[in-house]
Order: C-alpha cells, then structure tokens, then sequence
C-alpha cells in the first residue's frame, strides 16, 4: 500500500487521487465537527464550499431538517445555525438532522478530493478507525491535509504521521519522505499532543478567539470507532 500526503487542500492536484481512496484530515476543526456530528446522530452532512450555496441548499430544503454549519475566519457566519465548533454538535442539537457545511479549508479539502474512490473523513477522534479501514482495503491512499489557507497545519500533519504510523504496525506500507517525517514527528510527539500542537498557527489563532476547550477536545485520541464517507455530495455514517 502506497501512501501519499497532500500538505493543504490548495495543494489538491485532482490527478494524484485517481483510482484511489483519500482521507481528508482537518483537525481544527471541520472533520472533528463532522466526525462528532455523524456520531451524535447528524443524520448527513452537506459539504459546500461557498456560503451563498448554503444558503441556497437550504432555502430549497425542508427547514425542519436541514440546519446551516460552519465558520469564516474561525468565527460563526450570520445566519448560521452553527458555528465550527464540535462542542455545539451534541445529540440533543443534531439528531436526525441534515446540516449544511462550509468550511474555509475543511469543505474546500472535501470537494477537492471527490474524485477519489473513497473518500473517509478524519481525525484524531476516530485515526485507528481510519487506519483499520485502510488496512482492510489494501488500495493506495492519499492523506489530504486540509491545512490553513493553502498553508500547511501542524495538526493535521500529526494526525496523517498518526494514520501512517498506526498502518505501519499492521502492514508493509510505503510512503513519501514527506509521509516518514510526519509518522516521526507524531511518534516523537504523541506523548505530548497538546503543548506542540499549541506551537500551530492554527491553534493560535483559536485559542485567541476562546477556543481552548475546543483543542482539548479535538487532539483526544481514538474516541470514535466509525469513519464518515462521502458519496453522492453528502457525507454520512455507514
Ligand atoms: C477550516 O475548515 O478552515 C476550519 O475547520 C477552521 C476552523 O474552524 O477553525
């Protein structure tokens, strides 16, 4: 098994993920919204990459149903149901509903990457899950990173280093020099998540906006054992 790492969603070069499968990995925060999300009982999620579109999707749907998620800069967009923060996405809030999502990075990562076979959601909540996954399909693989503004983020790449070094244990797997730093420098920090990931820009950022609780809850390790899809523009659990 071949796995490949793109460093942001910007770097998306379509032909790398022919006739493969992709995980798009967006730490902080939008694959960590979605993974909660699904799990809480979200019963599907819309990915969009323009907040115009959201809109549209959902003056069009059933107002009951369908609910608009996500962020610019960080923060909530007005008129949105909800922000990006995983913590909002409990089951009380999302249950049987059908959230539409734009996100600056995490959906951008999502639509770049549909022309995959697969294509799994990830994050650190749910990474063996997505590395057992991976390992019973046996294809080649490329880890999206949705990284920030066509830059690439520390999380994200821990969490591919995460996913490649689970596989590693399972497996005969290669990958690029760029997959064997990464799988070193989740090995060399996975003790100590929290403090280096606060080193990321990204992080930074959230936590100046009061985020902190959010971060707490991202980097948790393995909460999940189910991994979201994405099929037919709409991502679901199966
Ligand atoms: C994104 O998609 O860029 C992020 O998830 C941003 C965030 O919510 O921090």
């Amino acid at each position: 098994m071949f796995i490949d790492i793109i460093p942001s969603a910007k770097d998306i070069i379509e032909s790398k993920l022919i006739h493969k499968n992709a995980v798009v990995i967006d730490v902080l925060r939008a694959t960590s919204v979605i993974v909660t999300a699904l799990y809480h009982g979200a019963k599907a999620i819309i990915p969009v990459r323009e907040v115009g579109e959201a809109f549209s999707i959902y003056q069009k749907g059933s107002t009951d149903e369908y609910r608009l998620s996500g962020e610019r800069k960080g923060l909530p967009i007005p008129g949105f149901h909800f922000g990006n923060s995983p913590l909002e996405y409990t089951k009380k809030a999302v249950e049987n509903k059908t959230l539409i999502l734009t996100t600056t990075n995490g959906t951008q990562g999502i639509k770049g990457a549909e022309k995959s076979d697969t294509l799994y959601i990830g994050s650190f909540l749910n990474g063996k899950a997505v590395a057992n996954q991976l390992l019973e399909e046996e294809k080649d693989v490329v880890l999206v990173c949705a990284g920030t503004n066509g830059i690439f983020s520390l999380e994200d790449g821990l969490c591919a280093g995460k996913i490649i070094s689970s596989l590693n244990q399972l497996t005969s797997i290669k990958t690029t020099d760029f997959g064997v730093a990464l799988q070193a420098l989740y090995e060399g920090h996975k003790n100590s998540l929290l403090p280096f990931i606060q080193q990321g820009a990204h992080c930074r950022y959230l936590i100046e906006q009061g985020f902190q609780s959010d971060i707490l809850y991202c980097i948790q390790e393995d909460l999940y054992d189910r991994i979201p899809v994405y099929k037919n523009n709409k991502i679901i659990l199966p």
